[in-house]
Order: structure tokens, then sequence, then C-alpha cells
């Protein structure tokens, strides 16, 4: 029962908070990602970012944890796209610049973002698989 509660509060204290509260999943970006961006995305996914992201290796939060990503979900796109185009260090470990694809354009990077999205909330929410 700990998950809920907690949640509660972040929404809380996100929700008086609010000025800049984004959300990716509202975005144009995110809303009008095609199959082209897809594969663009998957593609960095499937060769960089899974190696930490799937199961949360290194540090890194793995695509089901739901607590981390709804917090960072909030945050505007370019603020993402900024901790993994120049690396960012958190509390548990470090996420390399470009998270670990060094040859991705800024393009490549922003669409890998979007892909993993796209994974963390297939994986929370099967169910809008069926939208
Ligand atoms: C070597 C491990 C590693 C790889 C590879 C990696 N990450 Fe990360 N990622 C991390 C860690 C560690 C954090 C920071 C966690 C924290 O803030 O506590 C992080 C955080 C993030 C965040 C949140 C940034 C923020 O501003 O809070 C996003 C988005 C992200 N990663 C996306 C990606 C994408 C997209 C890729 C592939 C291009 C990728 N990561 C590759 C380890 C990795």
């Amino acid at each position: 029962m700990k998950g809920p509660i907690l949640l509660s509060v972040l929404f809380f204290i996100f929700s008086c908070d609010n000025k800049t509260s984004a959300s990716v999943y509202k975005t144009t970006e995110y809303n009008n990602f095609d199959e082209k961006d897809r594969i663009i995305g998957e593609s960095v996914w499937a060769t960089s970012c899974f190696r930490c992201h799937l199961y949360g290796s290194n540090g890194a939060a793995s695509l089901e944890d739901e607590e981390y990503w709804d917090i960072i979900s909030e945050k505007e796109l370019d603020e993402l796209f900024n901790s993994v185009w120049k690396g960012k260090y958190g509390d548990k470990g470090a996420m390399p610049p470009k998270g670990l694809c060094n040859s991705c354009s800024e393009e490549q990077i922003k669409k890998s973002i979007l892909y993993m999205f796209q994974l963390i909330e297939t994986v929370q929410q099967p169910d809008s698989l069926n939208k």
C-alpha cells in the first residue's frame, strides 16, 4: 500500500506547483509520434538505452518503475533531452552522455526518449494497447 500513498503525496506536491507542469504524454511530439519515428526511436533504444532502462541496471530506473516515470513524465521534453544528451548523475548511478549512443544525432535521441515513454506506457498500462 506504500505506492499509492506515496503517489498521492507526490501528486499533491506537483499540483501545488504546476506553473511549468507538463506531461510528456500530452505533448504533440508524443501524440504525433508515427511509425517512422518509432523505428528510429526503437533502434536507439535497442542498441543503447535498454542496457540500463530495461531491467534498471547501473542505477537507472526500469520501465516498470511507475513512481519514478510518473515524476519524470512531468518534466519538459527539452529538459529530458538535455539530461540524456549531456548525461545525468542520479542518486544511484550515472547516465553517460547520449545514453551511450555516441553516434546518435539530436533527433535520434529525442525519438528514443519518446519511444521509451511509449514502452513505459505499454508496460504499465497494457490496456492502452487496445485504444
Ligand atoms: C549506463 C546506463 C544508462 C543508459 C545506457 C541510459 N540511461 Fe537513462 N538514466 C540512467 C541513470 C543512472 C539515470 C538517472 C536516474 C536518476 O535521476 O536517479 C537516467 C535517467 C534517464 C532519464 C530521466 C532524465 C531526467 O531528467 O530526470 C531519461 C528520460 C532517460 N534516462 C532516458 C534514456 C534514454 C532515452 C537512453 C538511451 C538513449 C538512456 N536513458 C540510456 C542510466 C542510463
